[in-house]
């Protein structure tokens, strides 16, 4: 599917009664995959997030790409631009001025899940560069990757500390996945957010205005929506901690009484004890060592590594090679 031309038809619903919400809601410490937080409230959610005081990730993030964009249309050289969870695609925009500037680039292609997100995305970007052909693609980039088009050298751009959002197996997979649509020679360029003090993480994912509280909530609306569940979510507490063995924060939802829930889309009833939780995301966070070891297993070869000034966030810009 392509924006801004032909329009697309609405998000195909996922697969009725079975996929990774059973898998879920019926293990024994219950979970749901963190893309089902992006219908278009969810989308306008994280929005609202990147701008609360607590939330340092995306202006960290953009503090590196402000001052380094330049580089990366140097090295690169880059005739498309992939992103991949593009969201509003703000950030971007430093790169595209940047690639602007450069004369090389051709084609930028974000791809999301968010149909809603990335519709208004493309259409700003459209009007904004009027030179650039803009292809929004409407997918989940652990599954439609083989949906990306062509236009070497092209650059993927995985922003906003998304990677974390995976399992590490999950992640590895998806960075082999990733080096595999890729040509030799072409680019990744990949943000992370990084181990720091545990307050810092804490409070960035319980804000004081209850934003990402409402953000962990709105998955149950979404399933809600999508398959006739009839999830109470104000009957579901936000919870977020620092998991220091594992360096990530987790997020979940943490059930307000005993409750039974219907999901006649899935063909589900699931039961909740009181106090018991679901697992919603988790946002790893990375040591410099750890990206390079990771990328490098994956087929990647780390060309640069750039940090804001109070080392948050790093971004890193590595070449797929041989492998
Ligand atoms: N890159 C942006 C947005 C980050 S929010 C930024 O840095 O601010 C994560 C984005 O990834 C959302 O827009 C969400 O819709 C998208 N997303 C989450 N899981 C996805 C998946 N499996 N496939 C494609 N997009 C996904
Ligand atoms: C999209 N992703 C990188 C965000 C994060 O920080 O892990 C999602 C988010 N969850 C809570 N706040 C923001």
């Amino acid at each position: 599917m392509f924006y801004p031309h032909p329009p697309a038809p609405p998000p195909s619903p996922p697969p009725p009664g079975g996929g990774p919400l059973r898998a879920g809601l019926t293990a024994g410490q219950k979970w749901l995959p963190p893309k089902w937080f992006y219908d278009a409230d969810g989308s306008e959610l994280f929005e609202r997030i990147t701008a609360l005081p607590e939330y340092y990730p995306t202006r960290s993030e953009r503090e590196v790409l402000a001052t380094r964009a330049g580089d990366v249309a140097q090295l690169t050289g880059a005739h498309t631009l992939v992103e991949l969870g593009s969201g509003s695609s703000e950030k971007t925009r430093l790169l595209l001025d940047a690639f602007t500037g450069h004369g090389t680039l051709e084609a930028f292609v974000p791809l999301d899940v968010s149909e809603s997100a990335l519709a208004e995305a493309t259409a700003a970007i459209s009007a904004d560069y009027p030179k650039l052909d803009v292809r929004g693609v409407v997918g989940d980039f652990t599954q439609h990757l083989d949906r990306l088009p062509g236009g070497q050298p092209r650059v993927v751009a995985f922003l906003g500390g998304t990677i974390g959002n995976f399992l590490p197996a999950e992640r590895a997979a998806f960075l082999r996945s990733v080096r595999d649509v890729l040509d030799e020679g072409e680019w990744l360029l990949l943000g992370t957010d990084l181990v720091k003090d545990a307050g810092v993480l804490e409070r960035a994912y319980d804000d004081a205005a209850g934003v990402t509280a409402e953000f962990n909530r709105n998955v149950l609306r979404v399933i809600n929506t999508r398959l006739g569940a009839d999830f109470d979510p104000d009957a579901f507490e936000h919870v977020s901690y620092w998991d220091a063995e594992n360096e990530w924060i987790e997020m979940r939802l943490r059930s307000r009484g005993w409750q039974t829930v219907e999901i006649p889309g899935a063909g589900l009833t699931v039961e909740f004890a009181d106090g018991e939780h679901i697992r919603t995301e988790i946002s790893a966070k990375f040591r410099p060592g750890g990206v390079e070891a990771e990328l490098g297993s994956a087929g990647f070869a780390v060309e640069r590594w750039w940090t804001d000034s109070q080392q948050r966030f790093g971004v890193s810009l590595a070449r797929s090679v041989r492998g």
